[in-house]
């Protein structure tokens, strides 16, 4: 076959292509590396795909002769990409390897470190008790409006009983309105009527903020609310409520409860409550003795309070009680001082905290 002078010329032209793209790709030290020579070669404005283009303008012999040579090189390029692609995985995947080393001989996981917090323990706890009762768990925001936190409570701007709390205020939000960190979990109560028609039972375990701290008061602490509205729902129902709580709380069958009048604006009459204990010998016991153990404030729902939240206080009336968590958790398992529950340290978590895997039940035990 006779070659004439262009296509020998082309012909050099394919060679010397195809050497420097054979040197590009065998000196492309990474897939973008040869994603680079891929676009420079057989890209849509490749050199390749230009000299395949450029058979359009030949006259048919020309295309004849030259177009299985372009056509080889596509081919062969194509390949010699795809070789040195699978080459480049193979040695990233080696080095991978090489670098990944697994030592079989370390223990498959370190000992768990944490444990269940005593407060997490009580809260689950008092959930389990109040269950068996027919409570629901009711929730609401720390950051809590001041109307929900005092004024739907009987305590209107200016009352002297919104100095009963060392309160933290929150700057004046977008909507004009006031915000606190709730002070007590009472405004969930409000937060509950204003939802929900009676009948109501439910409790409410959670957070609360003061501006307080001594061996017994931490700034932020945690309270167990509960809320009872019916048409017939008495003073007797409440305190027949916090003897079966406390009995099953503190696993003891026989407690004795001794109730005091107090006073909160958002209950009518109010009534706090004791319990029988004997602190002699170092340790405290429930249901018997000569002292008396601080509960916390209860009574029944001020019927100003049931107006406020929609409730009609001539057909409803019920009662609340508002015990200090902590303070039952530091009671039950024998911790002398509030504050260390708030400050992170393994080892008094390791003294006091509960395995993760031990949910209490009231039919397991609830605290073995
Ligand atoms: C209240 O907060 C009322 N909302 C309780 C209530 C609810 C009454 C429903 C009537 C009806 P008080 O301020 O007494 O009440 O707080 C209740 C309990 O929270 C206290 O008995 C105490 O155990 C706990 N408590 C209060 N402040 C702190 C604090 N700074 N640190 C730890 N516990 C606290």
């Amino acid at each position: 076959m006779q070659v004439d002078e262009s296509s020998s010329f082309q012909m050099n032209d394919v060679e010397s292509l195809e050497r420097k793209l054979s040197a590009d790709i065998a000196a492309a030290g990474d897939e973008s590396a040869l994603e680079t020579v891929r676009v420079a070669s057989l890209g849509k404005k490749g050199a390749v795909s230009e000299l395949l283009k450029s058979l359009g303008s030949m006259s048919p012999e020309e295309r004849r002769e030259n177009g299985p040579l372009f056509n080889g090189l596509r081919d062969r390029v194509a390949m010699a990409i795809a070789e040195r692609k699978a080459a480049l995985a193979r040695e990233a995947l080696d080095a991978r390897l090489a670098f990944e080393r697994i030592d079989v001989t370390l223990p498959v996981r370190p000992e768990p470190r944490g444990t269940i917090h005593p407060v997490s323990q009580v809260q689950d706890e008092i959930t389990a008790i109040f269950a068996d009762l027919g409570f629901a768990v009711a929730e609401g925001p720390d950051v809590e409006y001041d109307d929900y936190n005092f004024t739907k409570l009987n305590i209107p701007p200016d009352h002297p009983a919104r100095q009963m709390h060392d309160t933290f205020y929150v700057a004046r939000q977008s909507d004009g309105e006031r915000h606190v960190l709730r002070t007590h979990t009472s405004p969930v109560q409000a937060r509950v009527m204003l939802k929900q028609k009676p009948p109501i039972r439910v409790i409410v375990p959670g957070r609360a903020y003061r501006r307080d701290s001594d061996a017994t008061h931490t700034p932020m602490f945690h309270q167990l609310e509960a809320l009872v509205i019916d048409e017939e729902t008495n003073l007797g129902h409440l305190r027949w409520v916090v003897e079966q709580f406390c009995s099953a709380f503190f696993e003891v069958d026989k407690i004795e409860l001794r109730a005091r009048p107090s006073f909160f604006p958002f209950t009518e009459p109010s009534v706090e409550w004791d319990m029988r204990c004997d602190r002699s010998g170092g340790q405290i016991k429930f249901g018997t003795g000569n002292d008396w153990l601080e509960l916390g404030g209860s009574g029944m729902v001020h019927p100003r309070v049931l107006e406020m939240c929609g409730i009609d206080p001539a057909r409803y009336q019920g009662f609340a009680f508002g015990f200090g968590l902590d303070r039952m958790a530091m009671l039950k398992y024998g911790a002398p001082d509030l504050r260390p529950f708030f400050d992170s340290d393994l080892r008094w978590l390791r003294h006091y905290g509960f395995a993760a895997l031990d949910l209490p039940t009231l039919d397991a035990g609830l605290s073995r």
